[in-house]
């Protein structure tokens, strides 16, 4: 069976202090009553990370973004094997927010995403079109695009170890979820279009997230849907009983 995958991505939210109490409130809240059936995963500042690998109990560290080179001249960056050396499991690699406001293309997320990987960790990577684009029907252009030239270089074996997230652009922040149905009808068509490049096994075996105004109101039902392994959480995880409701949804 597939990992059922619940990711809280905290984006530029919190101070120290304040990551911290959530943080603990998360972990309090998982120990009181643990995750059975999906694996929960905490994704915070860079900066706040290592600090919180090394208290995580119930929940495994992530990182949002990571450097799409090796180490080197590149001030500003963090690379994957910094990002691992301090606890993180998993990154998020193409963030419709990295891609729109930093530029990001899907050249150099293949190449964060080969980071991640060769670091041992999983990335998340994030595929999903804006409104204009599903209303001009291309949007599984878009998704087929985003797909072929961010992670179809990787080998089987690597493929393997990535999570995608669905995250149609529309519905981040805004309030507006997918319905089920559209959730489900857009997931179906990643997973055949894996399997198109790589086979049914590995189709059949990749996560695939959903996220975009996901809550502890809608996530069950979007979560019941076949082809919908968990969630890419924003607003909703930065409230301890929010996230771990939504953890519990399945
Ligand atoms: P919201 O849950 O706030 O819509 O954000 C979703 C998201 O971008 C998660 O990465």
């Amino acid at each position: 069976m597939r990992s059922k995958i619940v990711a809280g991505n905290w984006k530029m939210n919190k101070s120290y202090q304040e990551g911290l109490q959530l943080f603990s409130e998360i972990e309090t809240l998982l120990a009181k009553q643990p995750s059975s059936n999906a694996k929960a995963i905490v994704i915070p500042s860079f900066i706040f990370m290592a600090d919180f690998a090394k208290q995580a109990k119930n929940v495994a560290v992530g990182a949002q973004n990571c450097a799409s080179e090796q180490s080197g001249a590149y001030t500003g960056e963090v690379s994957a094997l910094m990002l691992k050396s301090v606890g993180a499991e998993y990154v998020i690699v193409g963030h419709s927010e990295r891609r729109s406001y930093y530029a990001e293309t899907n050249a150099v997320l293949a190449k964060k995403t080969e980071q991640a990987l060769q670091n041992s960790m999983t990335p998340i990577f994030c595929i999903g079109e804006t409104l204009e684009q599903r209303n001009s029907n291309k949007h599984l252009d878009i998704i087929k695009q985003q797909l072929s030239e961010g992670v179809f270089h990787l080998s089987a074996e690597q493929f393997k170890k990535t999570v995608l997230a669905y995250e149609p652009v529309w519905a981040i922040g805004t309030g507006v979820t997918a319905t089920s149905a559209q959730a489900q009808e857009i997931h179906a068509f990643i997973r055949k279009t894996i399997k198109e490049k790589y086979n049914e096994e590995i189709a059949e075996s990749c996560s695939i997230l959903y996220g975009g105004s996901c809550n502890a109101q809608n996530a069950k039902e979007l979560f019941a849907c076949p082809d919908v392994d968990g969630g890419l959480i924003g607003g909703a995880s930065l409230k301890a009983e929010d996230f771990v409701k939504i953890i519990h949804s399945f």
